[in-house]
């Protein structure tokens, strides 16, 4: 008689086998959810953070595993991805996929905003990419994995005095495609996750700050509340996997509705 759970060739496609899988920004909010929800399905988790807070927390093997390792990199930096990719591959023959969580926001307008702090969001948010899948691109093409950005809502729209964060955004969207159009020969995988408004411990912290409203982040969706950070990385890992065998160049949008709401009729 087969077994339902692992015989089930839809479930087998979610699983990684004990297969690498990087995660980048995996010490907190999305990225640690990537980790925990990679581990459930059997991933290798490689977790890299420039908090060197990493170390430990990737090291908890009752949550990810024996084999999880962590990593201190500033994936912002050239020769600190050249290093990460280096040290990983010799550990690993390949990598499955690589999620590029890593991000940060500065809230300004462009009529005050400084350079120096536009080079720091366009390295951390766009950059990082970049260099991230130039590096790791021999790794993923060995397994014919996937490469899987978090980019935003916030790419896709204007927000007022979000001037670097909105346009680092966009451009992971596009540089996406780009790399999905350069890749996809090889069989190699590139898509991009949009999340909406996500109640991570540093939004949280935010509110409880008042630094910015939670109610009115919620009422912007469609569900009328925030996304736990689980229900992104669902499905950034549902496209890293095999699952999402056919998927690519692809921008999917996971927002509660905020994005296909306009506001109350007036
Ligand atoms: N939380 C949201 O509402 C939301 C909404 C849309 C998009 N996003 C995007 O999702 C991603 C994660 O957001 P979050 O809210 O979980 O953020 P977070 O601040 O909770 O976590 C980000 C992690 O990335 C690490 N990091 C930052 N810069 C790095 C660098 N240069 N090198 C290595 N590690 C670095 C931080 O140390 C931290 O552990 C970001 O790209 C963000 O723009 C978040």
């Amino acid at each position: 008689m087969p077994d339902r759970m692992n015989d089930n060739p839809t479930l087998a496609a979610l699983r990684f086998n004990g297969a690498p899988v990087v995660v980048t920004g995996a010490n907190a909010g999305i990225g640690r959810a990537c980790c925990e929800v990679l581990a459930d399905l059997d991933a290798t988790v490689l977790g890299v953070d420039f908090d060197s807070e990493i170390m430990t927390a990737i090291g908890d093997s009752e949550t990810y595993g024996v084999n999880a390792k962590g990593y201190v990199a500033d994936v912002s930096s050239e020769p600190a991805v050249k290093d990460l990719a280096s040290q990983i591959s010799k550990n690993h023959s390949s990598v499955a996929a690589v999620i590029n969580v890593a991000g940060t926001n500065d809230a300004t307008s462009f009529k005050i905003l400084q350079l120096e702090q536009w080079n720091r969001i366009i390295a951390t948010n766009l950059t990082s990419v970049f260099l991230m899948t130039r590096e790791f691109l021999p790794l993923i093409q060995i397994s014919r994995g996937s490469f899987v950005n978090i980019a935003s809502t916030y790419g896709w729209v204007g927000v007022r005095n979000n001037t670097s964060y909105c346009t680092s955004k966009a451009g992971v969207i596009n540089l996406t495609r780009q790399i999905a159009t350069e890749v996809g020969s090889s069989g190699v995988r590139v898509n991009s996750v949009c999340p909406g408004p996500t109640l991570t411990p540093r939004r949280q912290r935010s509110f409880d700050e008042g630094r910015s409203n939670r109610r009115d982040a919620e009422q912007r969706t469609l569900l009328g509340r925030m996304a736990s950070p689980a229900e992104i990385a669902r499905v950034a890992v549902f496209l890293a996997s095999n699952a999402a065998s056919y998927v690519t160049g692809a921008s999917v949008v996971v927002d509660g509705g905020q994005i296909a709401f306009i506001g109350p009729h007036d």
